[in-house]
């Protein structure tokens, strides 16, 4: 390894005149006037070589072609036209020696930072996208968070153990990845969603500190910050209370802020209920880099008696500035966002010097709303109006340029319902995950639908990077939820009945949290695409462009298996 004397990121005026070796990927050649320049790149940078035409290797290096894998002897001089741009920009090696190490065929896709080939094509080889020097930052900066994480982990005591990926499925959840099984036709294995089971029963075990970066599995319709295989930092402590949690998530994080992002991070991390998130910001993930605030009209435009209104539970409104950007077409845009996202329609009135404008000016006066601002007013029940009202505070929020891209913002959300209720299948769900422990167990004989949780989520600029609970510990309770879940006895112990069992041998009271990796470091490297920071990702289709999976499972395949395609 140390053959080389330095990597290409280094030199600088200090090592004038050294004789030193490097060794890299030719990035770019240009003969000008017959000097021949080479961008020599490694994973750490750039550094400029010179041949000049009297050199006795001046042939050979002429014959070099992007992307050749090569090794250099040479001196370090000064350069006559400097590059401030790169760390090596005041220097070039002027070379002696050259052993070509390996050729390469014209790369399908320019290896460069100013490349704007489709996403399509770069995943396709990504091997060579990967060459860039931006897509090796998100993973450079991977490696850098994992380890502060490791070490605050390790620092603090936490063994780092490991867990099956194959395992029961659990009807809790998203969908599950499932893999049949070769010896037992007809019966399979799920891949697992998290950890979760596990770390409870290292508890039960007696291990009282884990933690896990695990992979992850779920079947779940992919968006910019999901993939079907993410990766967790998993947490768990037995004898551990919220604070317990909260205080070693904020260490983490500020491990992570101070030594890979050069920032400060103001501990304790604000908390905020699940219901003056939801209430205030139409969410439980707020991007509170904005003040932007929902408020209730409901009672306010009753007086105007607005046909679209009549008989709604609730109307939210937002007001702010006017701006050339609310155009008809601008309206289309932000209906169809409040449509999508459960609101009934989209009302406005614009105030412009007093003058009333938009789709509900005729019914209103100029009390509704002041001069030179826009009134938004969506109309729903309360969750679906104030949802809709949330994902129209976002919208704006990013095309009003609310957001001061400098600011950090983070937040604990606490107090999260234990249940939602779906409307389509008459029954509750578990809103976390069915070891979630409540904060009063009595309720679930009184009045389970209302039932608060131990749960918390943290929230980094309107993305939710973790989320966790204290579990419920007594085999009594952890029954209970799952017949509130509508679980009969056999199905209960047909599924969960390893897990009861164990309950029953002294359990610890415990709790923890995981957060997404992934997400961290898109926040992290201010990205909003999670495949930046995935080395091998899946498209938005579920696919691996590059391997070309999903692909067919060949007959003999299904043979083994046990398996029949229905076409
Ligand atoms: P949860 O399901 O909230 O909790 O997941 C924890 C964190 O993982 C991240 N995450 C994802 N990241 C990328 N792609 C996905 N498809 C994806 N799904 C989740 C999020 C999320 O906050 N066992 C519990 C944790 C616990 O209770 O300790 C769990 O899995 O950042």
């Amino acid at each position: 390894m140390n053959k080389y004397t330095h990597h290409n990121n280094e030199l600088t005026l200090k090592n004038l005149n050294q004789e030193v070796s490097l060794k890299g990927w030719v990035s770019k050649k240009r003969n000008l006037g017959g000097l021949i320049f080479i961008d020599l790149r490694d994973m750490h940078g750039i550094t400029q070589l010179l041949c000049r035409p009297e050199s006795p290797i001046y042939e050979e290096v002429s014959q070099l072609k992007n992307e050749y894998v090569i090794e250099v002897k040479g001196v370090v001089l000064e350069r006559e036209s400097k590059n401030n741009q790169i760390l090596t920009g005041d220097i070039e090696v002027l070379i002696s020696d050259l052993n070509v190490l390996n050729t390469a065929v014209n790369p399908p896709i320019t290896i460069s930072d100013q490349d704007n080939i489709s996403e399509e094509v770069r995943l396709k080889y990504r091997y060579l996208d990967l060459r860039k020097p931006s897509s090796k930052s998100y993973l450079i900066k991977r490696s850098l968070i994992t380890q502060q994480v490791r070490q605050t982990l390790l620092k603090n005591d936490f063994l780092e153990l490991e867990t099956p990926y194959l395992v029961k499925t659990t009807p809790e959840g998203a969908k599950e990845f499932i893999v049949p099984s070769r010896l037992y036709h007809g019966e399979g294995y799920a891949l697992a969603q998290s950890p979760q089971i596990f770390k409870q029963l290292y508890m039960i075990s007696g291990f009282e500190k884990y933690f896990q970066i695990a992979r992850c599995f779920r079947d779940e319709d992919l968006r910019a910050d999901r993939q079907l295989e993410f990766t967790q930092i998993d947490i768990e402590a037995s004898f551990s209370k919220e604070e317990d949690i909260f205080n070693l998530s904020e260490e983490i994080m500020q491990a992570i802020f101070k030594n890979v992002l050069n920032k400060e991070l103001k501990l304790p991390i604000e908390k905020m209920t699940y219901e003056n998130a939801f209430n205030l910001y139409g969410s439980d993930k707020p991007d509170l880099r904005f003040e932007l605030k929902l408020m209730d009209y409901t009672s306010k435009i009753k007086r105007f008696n607005i046909p679209l209104f009549e008989n709604k539970e609730m109307v939210r409104a937002l007001i702010v500035p006017n701006n050339p950007i609310f155009t008809r077409k601008y309206f289309d845009k932000l209906t169809e966002i409040v449509k999508k996202n459960h609101g009934d329609a989209l009302a406005y009135v614009k105030n412009e010097n007093n003058n009333l404008q938009g789709s509900i000016a005729k019914f209103v006066d100029t009390s509704l709303v002041e001069e030179n601002h826009i009134l938004f007013l969506i109309p729903g029940t309360y969750f679906n109006a104030t949802n809709a009202t949330g994902a129209l505070r976002k919208q704006l929020g990013q095309d009003l340029n609310m957001i001061d891209e400098n600011l950090e913002s983070l937040v604990w959300i606490v107090d999260f319902p234990l249940f939602e209720y779906d409307e389509n299948d008459q029954r509750l769900y578990a809103r976390h995950h069915p070891f979630t422990a409540p904060k009063n167990a009595s309720e679930f004989t009184t009045n389970p639908k209302d039932m608060i949780a131990r749960a918390y989520d943290l929230v980094w600029n309107g993305y939710e990077v973790g989320g966790g609970s204290m579990r419920i510990y007594d085999q009594t309770i952890q029954n209970q939820m799952f017949e509130t879940l509508g679980f009969t006895k056999e199905e209960i112990e047909n599924k969960f009945g390893f897990f009861i069992d164990a309950l029953k041998y002294g359990t610890p009271p415990h709790g923890g949290i995981a957060f997404g990796l992934d997400r961290i470091v898109m926040l992290a490297t201010k990205t909003d695409n999670i495949k930046d920071v995935i080395a091998f990702p899946k498209t938005q289709s579920a696919k691996d462009l590059m391997m070309g999976s999903p692909s067919m499972i060949v007959e003999e395949q299904l043979e083994e298996l046990g398996l029949k395609v229905v076409k």
